[in-house]
């Protein structure tokens, strides 16, 4: 399942054996689930996380880059946005390049329907991205897919082809601030005709990528607490 063993060991630190796992939520007697609004929904999600955080941080070095993750009522905010003006869509397949531990996944397949992928390089990681779809298992729906979580590097072709899938196959791809230079300019070369670019992150101004085009900016959060804060949003063309 995982390629180059050596180079991506993983440098996050693991699990903590003294802390007991996150109850499993569970359906309620009659099948129903314990939390129907997409409201109630996502603070089940967004109390989950800040659970996680407060076990085991919230930045570590990994192989390749920085793992810091998203405030999710950021990413909300500005995926909801996107949403109302018609830009992202619920037919659209959505990458996560940089998935970290797959909460930004967990919130577009679970909140918004849209089927998601997540390219994670550190192993511990992408391991403890799995564990966490899992816990959220019970609350997917019929036809509301779980997402697929892939270890490798988010540029290499062969991440998707292993899977049996391809980088041109998404239509959004999302990235918080993690070799997004290269990742642009895969998107330029190897992305779907339409493939929207999501960049994350503390830059307000949208950077300059060749081969793509800056058409909408998100400021979202208010406070220093909020991690990222501005979305900026690149299609194909120019
Ligand atoms: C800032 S974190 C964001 C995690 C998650 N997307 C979120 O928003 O919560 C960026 C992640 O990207 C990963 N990453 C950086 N470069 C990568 C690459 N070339 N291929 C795969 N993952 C990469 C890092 O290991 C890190 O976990």
């Amino acid at each position: 399942m995982k390629p180059n063993a050596e180079r991506n060991r993983s440098r996050i630190p693991q699990e903590r054996p003294d802390f007991p796992l996150l109850p499993t939520p569970k359906p309620g007697a009659d099948g129903s689930l314990p939390h129907e609004s997409s409201e109630s929904l996502f603070r089940v999600v967004q109390a989950h996380y800040l659970q996680q955080d407060r076990r085991l941080g919230v930045y570590a070095v990994t192989g390749v880059g920085e793992f810091v993750p998203s405030s999710l009522e950021n990413v909300r905010r500005g995926l909801a946005t996107l949403r109302d003006e018609g830009i992202l869509r619920s037919e659209h397949t959505f990458l996560d390049a940089g998935s970290g531990d797959g909460r930004v996944v967990i919130l577009v397949s679970l909140i918004f329907g849209l089927k998601t992928f997540g390219v994670e390089y550190d192993d511990a990681l992408w391991r403890r991205s799995l564990d966490h779809v899992a816990v959220f298992r019970p609350f997917y729906r019929t036809g509301n897919a779980l997402p697929t979580l892939l270890c490798g590097d988010f540029c290499d072709e062969e991440t998707y082809t292993r899977h049996g899938t391809a980088f041109r196959n998404f239509d959004v791809v999302f990235n918080y601030a993690n070799d997004h230079h290269r990742l642009a300019a895969k998107i330029a070369r190897d992305g779907a005709e339409h493939v929207l670019f999501l960049c994350y992150g503390p830059i307000p101004i949208p950077e300059s990528f060749p081969g793509l085009v800056a058409i909408r900016s998100l400021t979202l959060g208010n406070g220093a607490a909020q991690r990222g804060s501005f979305l900026h949003v690149y299609r194909k063309g120019g």
